[in-house]
Protein backbone atom coordinates (compact mmCIF):
# COMPACT_ATOMS: atom_id res chain seq x y z
CA UNK A 1 0.00 0.00 0.00
CA UNK A 2 1.48 3.13 -1.14
CA UNK A 3 0.88 5.75 1.97
CA UNK A 4 1.94 9.35 2.38
CA UNK A 5 2.04 11.13 5.34
CA UNK A 6 0.79 14.45 4.54
CA UNK A 7 0.41 17.24 7.28
CA UNK A 8 -2.63 16.53 8.32
CA UNK A 9 -4.46 13.57 6.92
CA UNK A 10 -2.86 9.95 5.70
CA UNK A 11 -3.47 8.92 1.89
CA UNK A 12 -3.40 6.18 0.37
CA UNK A 13 -3.27 5.88 -3.63
CA UNK A 14 -4.82 2.53 -4.67
CA UNK A 15 -6.65 4.49 -7.73
CA UNK A 16 -7.05 2.69 -11.11
CA UNK A 17 -4.77 2.32 -13.70
CA UNK A 18 -4.86 5.40 -16.41
CA UNK A 19 -6.17 2.90 -19.53
CA UNK A 20 -8.35 0.97 -17.46
CA UNK A 21 -11.08 4.09 -18.98
CA UNK A 22 -9.97 3.09 -22.49
CA UNK A 23 -9.98 -0.44 -22.20
CA UNK A 24 -14.23 -0.40 -20.85
CA UNK A 25 -15.03 2.26 -23.20
CA UNK A 26 -13.63 0.18 -26.40
CA UNK A 27 -15.44 -3.01 -24.44
CA UNK A 28 -18.48 -1.07 -23.62
CA UNK A 29 -18.97 0.15 -27.08
CA UNK A 30 -18.33 -3.48 -28.97
CA UNK A 31 -21.48 -4.33 -27.05
CA UNK A 32 -25.49 -3.94 -27.80
CA UNK A 33 -26.35 -1.48 -26.76
CA UNK A 34 -23.21 0.86 -25.96
CA UNK A 35 -22.37 1.88 -22.50
CA UNK A 36 -20.14 3.11 -20.45
CA UNK A 37 -19.58 2.13 -16.58
CA UNK A 38 -20.58 5.10 -14.34
CA UNK A 39 -17.42 5.50 -12.35
CA UNK A 40 -15.95 7.70 -15.36
CA UNK A 41 -18.26 10.55 -14.74
CA UNK A 42 -16.12 11.44 -11.94
CA UNK A 43 -13.08 13.44 -13.37
CA UNK A 44 -12.13 16.66 -11.58
CA UNK A 45 -15.05 18.24 -13.80
CA UNK A 46 -17.84 15.66 -13.31
CA UNK A 47 -17.26 15.44 -9.39
CA UNK A 48 -17.89 19.79 -9.64
CA UNK A 49 -20.92 19.28 -12.05
CA UNK A 50 -22.46 16.68 -9.73
CA UNK A 51 -22.02 18.72 -6.44
CA UNK A 52 -24.08 21.43 -9.11
CA UNK A 53 -26.28 18.89 -9.50
CA UNK A 54 -27.02 18.69 -5.69
CA UNK A 55 -27.43 22.40 -5.40
CA UNK A 56 -30.36 22.02 -8.26
CA UNK A 57 -34.27 22.87 -7.27
CA UNK A 58 -35.09 19.85 -9.16
CA UNK A 59 -32.84 17.66 -7.36
CA UNK A 60 -34.86 16.41 -4.42
CA UNK A 61 -32.76 13.96 -3.01
CA UNK A 62 -30.25 16.14 -1.52
CA UNK A 63 -31.65 18.68 0.15
CA UNK A 64 -34.39 15.91 1.57
CA UNK A 65 -31.31 13.21 2.70
CA UNK A 66 -29.24 16.41 4.55
CA UNK A 67 -32.46 17.18 6.62
CA UNK A 68 -32.83 13.65 7.55
CA UNK A 69 -29.10 13.35 8.91
CA UNK A 70 -29.57 16.65 10.82
CA UNK A 71 -32.88 15.83 12.33
CA UNK A 72 -31.55 12.62 13.63
CA UNK A 73 -27.88 13.01 14.24
CA UNK A 74 -28.65 11.77 17.81
CA UNK A 75 -30.67 8.42 16.92
CA UNK A 76 -27.91 8.11 14.87
CA UNK A 77 -24.95 8.36 17.61
CA UNK A 78 -27.24 6.24 19.80
CA UNK A 79 -26.64 2.99 17.18
CA UNK A 80 -23.12 4.68 16.43
CA UNK A 81 -21.40 4.91 20.04
CA UNK A 82 -18.33 7.52 20.23
CA UNK A 83 -14.91 6.92 18.93
CA UNK A 84 -16.01 4.69 16.25
CA UNK A 85 -14.09 4.45 12.58
CA UNK A 86 -16.59 5.63 9.80
CA UNK A 87 -15.70 4.98 6.61
CA UNK A 88 -17.67 6.50 3.28
CA UNK A 89 -17.73 5.02 0.34
CA UNK A 90 -18.02 7.49 -2.36
CA UNK A 91 -17.07 10.24 -0.29
CA UNK A 92 -17.28 13.19 -2.98
CA UNK A 93 -16.87 16.38 -1.55
CA UNK A 94 -17.46 15.15 1.82
CA UNK A 95 -19.89 17.75 2.89
CA UNK A 96 -22.56 15.40 4.48
CA UNK A 97 -20.36 13.94 6.72
CA UNK A 98 -20.09 17.38 8.26
CA UNK A 99 -23.48 16.99 9.73
CA UNK A 100 -22.76 14.10 12.10
CA UNK A 101 -19.07 14.54 13.28
CA UNK A 102 -19.70 16.80 15.93
CA UNK A 103 -22.68 14.61 17.73
CA UNK A 104 -21.33 11.63 16.33
CA UNK A 105 -17.70 12.26 17.63
CA UNK A 106 -15.73 9.66 15.88
CA UNK A 107 -12.06 8.33 16.66
CA UNK A 108 -11.25 7.98 12.55
CA UNK A 109 -13.24 8.90 9.56
CA UNK A 110 -11.97 7.20 6.02
CA UNK A 111 -13.38 8.83 2.84
CA UNK A 112 -13.02 6.52 0.17
CA UNK A 113 -13.09 8.11 -3.97
CA UNK A 114 -11.75 7.43 -7.25
CA UNK A 115 -11.55 10.89 -8.23
CA UNK A 116 -7.98 11.53 -6.39
CA UNK A 117 -7.09 15.04 -6.30
CA UNK A 118 -10.96 15.92 -4.99
CA UNK A 119 -10.48 13.29 -2.39
CA UNK A 120 -7.08 15.12 -1.20
CA UNK A 121 -8.69 18.65 -0.65
CA UNK A 122 -12.02 17.64 0.54
CA UNK A 123 -9.82 15.22 2.89
CA UNK A 124 -7.39 18.07 3.86
CA UNK A 125 -10.44 20.53 4.78
CA UNK A 126 -12.40 18.41 7.34
CA UNK A 127 -8.71 17.92 8.93
CA UNK A 128 -8.01 21.23 9.14
CA UNK A 129 -11.98 21.78 10.12
CA UNK A 130 -12.14 18.85 12.86
CA UNK A 131 -8.64 18.70 14.04
CA UNK A 132 -9.17 15.87 16.84
CA UNK A 133 -10.30 13.61 13.67
CA UNK A 134 -8.02 11.14 12.50
CA UNK A 135 -8.74 11.00 8.75
CA UNK A 136 -7.68 8.31 6.21
CA UNK A 137 -8.15 9.14 2.93
CA UNK A 138 -7.98 6.19 0.25
CA UNK A 139 -8.08 6.87 -3.66
CA UNK A 140 -9.60 3.64 -4.73
CA UNK A 141 -12.65 2.24 -6.95
CA UNK A 142 -14.73 1.38 -4.49
CA UNK A 143 -16.49 -1.59 -6.44
CA UNK A 144 -13.48 -4.01 -6.81
CA UNK A 145 -11.52 -4.76 -3.55
CA UNK A 146 -11.04 -2.17 -1.11
CA UNK A 147 -8.59 -3.21 1.27
CA UNK A 148 -8.44 -1.17 4.32
CA UNK A 149 -4.98 -2.17 6.33
CA UNK A 150 -5.35 0.82 9.00
CA UNK A 151 -8.19 -0.71 10.50
CA UNK A 152 -7.57 -2.45 13.82
CA UNK A 153 -8.63 -6.10 13.59
CA UNK A 154 -10.95 -5.99 16.31
CA UNK A 155 -13.17 -2.59 15.26
CA UNK A 156 -16.05 -2.99 13.68
CA UNK A 157 -16.20 0.12 11.52
CA UNK A 158 -19.60 1.80 10.65
CA UNK A 159 -20.02 2.33 6.74
CA UNK A 160 -21.58 5.78 5.79
CA UNK A 161 -22.85 5.75 2.38
CA UNK A 162 -25.73 8.50 1.22
CA UNK A 163 -26.73 9.85 -1.87
CA UNK A 164 -28.53 7.13 -2.55
CA UNK A 165 -25.70 5.76 -4.64
CA UNK A 166 -26.73 2.19 -3.91
CA UNK A 167 -29.16 3.17 -6.75
CA UNK A 168 -26.57 2.84 -9.55
CA UNK A 169 -26.01 -0.60 -9.41
CA UNK A 170 -28.71 -3.36 -10.97
CA UNK A 171 -30.12 -4.95 -7.69
CA UNK A 172 -28.09 -7.79 -7.70
CA UNK A 173 -24.90 -5.87 -8.21
CA UNK A 174 -26.42 -3.87 -5.26
CA UNK A 175 -26.34 -6.86 -3.31
CA UNK A 176 -22.59 -7.87 -4.18
CA UNK A 177 -21.58 -4.43 -3.04
CA UNK A 178 -23.05 -4.34 0.49
CA UNK A 179 -22.01 -7.58 0.90
CA UNK A 180 -18.69 -6.55 0.24
CA UNK A 181 -19.55 -3.56 2.44
CA UNK A 182 -20.66 -6.37 5.51
CA UNK A 183 -17.48 -8.10 4.88
CA UNK A 184 -14.54 -5.08 4.98
CA UNK A 185 -16.40 -4.10 8.83
CA UNK A 186 -17.43 -7.74 9.98
CA UNK A 187 -20.23 -9.06 12.27
CA UNK A 188 -21.99 -6.23 14.38
CA UNK A 189 -20.80 -3.28 11.79
CA UNK A 190 -22.69 -0.44 10.87
CA UNK A 191 -24.30 1.15 7.70
CA UNK A 192 -25.61 3.82 7.34
CA UNK A 193 -26.97 4.36 4.04
CA UNK A 194 -29.58 6.65 2.01
CA UNK A 195 -32.12 5.49 0.05
CA UNK A 196 -34.23 6.90 -2.80
CA UNK A 197 -37.89 5.77 -3.04
CA UNK A 198 -40.30 4.81 -5.25
CA UNK A 199 -42.46 8.15 -6.72
CA UNK A 200 -44.27 9.51 -8.73
CA UNK A 201 -42.95 10.32 -12.56
CA UNK A 202 -42.94 13.86 -12.73
CA UNK A 203 -40.67 14.17 -9.64
CA UNK A 204 -38.52 11.81 -10.39
CA UNK A 205 -38.30 12.79 -14.05
CA UNK A 206 -37.64 16.80 -13.33
CA UNK A 207 -34.68 15.79 -10.98
CA UNK A 208 -32.60 13.80 -13.76
CA UNK A 209 -33.46 16.57 -16.40
CA UNK A 210 -33.06 20.07 -14.64
CA UNK A 211 -34.14 23.06 -16.68
CA UNK A 212 -30.84 24.71 -15.84
CA UNK A 213 -28.90 21.56 -18.04
CA UNK A 214 -26.38 20.82 -15.45
CA UNK A 215 -27.05 16.92 -15.68
CA UNK A 216 -26.98 17.06 -19.25
CA UNK A 217 -23.60 18.79 -18.93
CA UNK A 218 -22.75 16.01 -16.35
CA UNK A 219 -23.47 13.36 -18.85
CA UNK A 220 -22.09 14.89 -21.91
CA UNK A 221 -18.86 15.42 -19.73
CA UNK A 222 -18.17 11.45 -20.04
CA UNK A 223 -17.74 12.08 -23.63
CA UNK A 224 -15.47 15.46 -23.09
CA UNK A 225 -13.31 13.50 -20.65
CA UNK A 226 -12.59 10.53 -23.29
CA UNK A 227 -11.97 13.60 -25.94
CA UNK A 228 -9.49 15.32 -23.15
CA UNK A 229 -8.00 11.70 -21.97
CA UNK A 230 -7.87 9.25 -25.10
CA UNK A 231 -7.68 10.98 -27.90
CA UNK A 232 -11.63 10.74 -28.90
CA UNK A 233 -12.79 12.87 -31.43
CA UNK A 234 -16.79 12.88 -29.83
CA UNK A 235 -18.92 16.11 -31.68
CA UNK A 236 -20.70 17.06 -27.92
CA UNK A 237 -22.95 18.98 -30.54
CA UNK A 238 -23.78 15.72 -31.50
CA UNK A 239 -24.94 14.30 -29.13
CA UNK A 240 -27.82 15.04 -26.37
CA UNK A 241 -28.76 13.89 -22.83
CA UNK A 242 -31.65 11.55 -22.15
CA UNK A 243 -33.07 10.84 -19.01
CA UNK A 244 -36.71 9.07 -18.43
CA UNK A 245 -37.90 7.02 -15.74
CA UNK A 246 -38.57 3.02 -16.61
CA UNK A 247 -41.56 2.11 -14.35
CA UNK A 248 -41.25 -1.51 -15.31
CA UNK A 249 -38.22 -1.78 -14.08
CA UNK A 250 -38.13 0.98 -11.24
CA UNK A 251 -35.30 2.78 -12.51
CA UNK A 252 -34.56 6.06 -13.99
CA UNK A 253 -32.33 5.73 -17.04
CA UNK A 254 -29.39 7.70 -18.71
CA UNK A 255 -28.04 7.50 -21.94
CA UNK A 256 -26.35 9.84 -24.46
CA UNK A 257 -28.46 9.75 -27.90
CA UNK A 258 -26.72 10.50 -30.79
CA UNK A 259 -28.72 12.75 -33.15
CA UNK A 260 -27.01 12.21 -36.37
CA UNK A 261 -25.36 9.80 -38.37
CA UNK A 262 -21.47 9.61 -37.72
CA UNK A 263 -18.62 8.02 -36.50
CA UNK A 264 -16.69 8.60 -33.47
CA UNK A 265 -12.60 8.10 -33.89
CA UNK A 266 -11.12 6.92 -30.21
CA UNK A 267 -7.27 6.42 -30.87
CA UNK A 268 -7.84 4.64 -34.06
CA UNK A 269 -11.16 2.51 -33.33
CA UNK A 270 -13.79 3.57 -34.89
CA UNK A 271 -17.43 3.53 -34.01
CA UNK A 272 -20.64 4.11 -35.88
CA UNK A 273 -23.66 5.99 -34.74
CA UNK A 274 -26.96 6.37 -36.41
CA UNK A 275 -29.37 9.15 -35.65
CA UNK A 276 -31.24 7.99 -32.47
CA UNK A 277 -28.44 5.40 -31.28
CA UNK A 278 -27.82 5.90 -27.54
CA UNK A 279 -24.73 4.80 -24.87
CA UNK A 280 -25.68 4.07 -21.58
CA UNK A 281 -24.37 5.94 -19.20
CA UNK A 282 -26.06 4.84 -15.79
CA UNK A 283 -29.11 3.36 -13.94
CA UNK A 284 -30.79 5.45 -10.91
CA UNK A 285 -33.17 2.81 -9.10
CA UNK A 286 -35.84 3.24 -7.18
CA UNK A 287 -37.16 1.41 -4.07
CA UNK A 288 -39.77 1.16 -1.74
CA UNK A 289 -39.29 0.40 1.67
CA UNK A 290 -40.13 -3.29 1.65
CA UNK A 291 -38.18 -3.89 -1.84
CA UNK A 292 -34.98 -2.00 -0.20
CA UNK A 293 -35.01 -3.76 3.43
CA UNK A 294 -35.14 -7.08 1.41
CA UNK A 295 -32.23 -6.10 -0.58
CA UNK A 296 -30.34 -5.42 2.47
CA UNK A 297 -31.72 -8.28 3.92
CA UNK A 298 -29.71 -10.45 1.14
CA UNK A 299 -26.38 -9.07 1.85
CA UNK A 300 -26.59 -10.24 5.44
CA UNK A 301 -27.77 -6.49 7.28
CA UNK A 302 -30.41 -6.36 9.81
CA UNK A 303 -32.68 -3.54 10.24
CA UNK A 304 -31.81 -0.96 13.45
CA UNK A 305 -33.86 2.24 12.30
CA UNK A 306 -35.27 4.41 9.16
CA UNK A 307 -35.94 7.39 8.65
CA UNK A 308 -38.23 9.05 6.42
CA UNK A 309 -38.97 12.86 5.08
CA UNK A 310 -42.75 13.62 5.51
CA UNK A 311 -43.40 13.88 1.90
CA UNK A 312 -41.86 10.21 1.28
CA UNK A 313 -38.94 11.16 -1.37
CA UNK A 314 -36.17 9.90 0.63
CA UNK A 315 -35.55 7.25 3.45
CA UNK A 316 -32.36 6.91 5.59
CA UNK A 317 -31.25 3.27 7.03
CA UNK A 318 -28.81 2.31 9.51
CA UNK A 319 -28.51 -1.39 9.78
CA UNK A 320 -26.03 -3.57 11.13
CA UNK A 321 -24.24 -7.04 9.53
CA UNK A 322 -25.95 -10.11 11.05
CA UNK A 323 -23.84 -11.56 13.67
CA UNK A 324 -22.41 -15.38 12.95
N1 LIG B 1 -26.48 8.76 -7.23
C1 LIG B 1 -27.07 9.85 -7.99
C2 LIG B 1 -28.48 9.46 -8.40
O1 LIG B 1 -28.71 8.37 -8.89
C3 LIG B 1 -26.20 10.15 -9.17
C4 LIG B 1 -26.79 11.08 -10.21
C5 LIG B 1 -27.61 12.14 -10.05
C6 LIG B 1 -26.53 11.01 -11.58
N2 LIG B 1 -27.87 12.72 -11.25
C7 LIG B 1 -27.23 12.06 -12.19
C8 LIG B 1 -25.80 10.15 -12.36
C9 LIG B 1 -27.17 12.24 -13.56
C10 LIG B 1 -25.73 10.35 -13.72
C11 LIG B 1 -26.41 11.39 -14.32
O2 LIG B 1 -29.40 10.23 -8.20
Amino acid sequence: MAKAAVADYQFYNHSPEADDFYREIVAGFSRNPRSIPPKYFYDEEGSRLFEAICQQPEYYPTRTEVALLEKHAGDIKSHVGHGSYLIEPGSGSCEKVRLLLDTLRPAVYAPLDISCEHLKSAAAAVAADYPWLDVHAVCTDITNNVSLDFIPEQETPVMFYPGSSIGNFDPADAVEFLTCLAQLTGPGGGLLIGVDRKKDHKTLHQAYNDASGVTAAFNLNLLQRANRELDADFNLDAFEHFAAYNSVAGRIEMHLISTRRQTVNIDGHKFDFNAGDSIHTENSYKYTDEEFQTLAQQAGFSLCDVWTDSDSLFSLYFLRVSQG
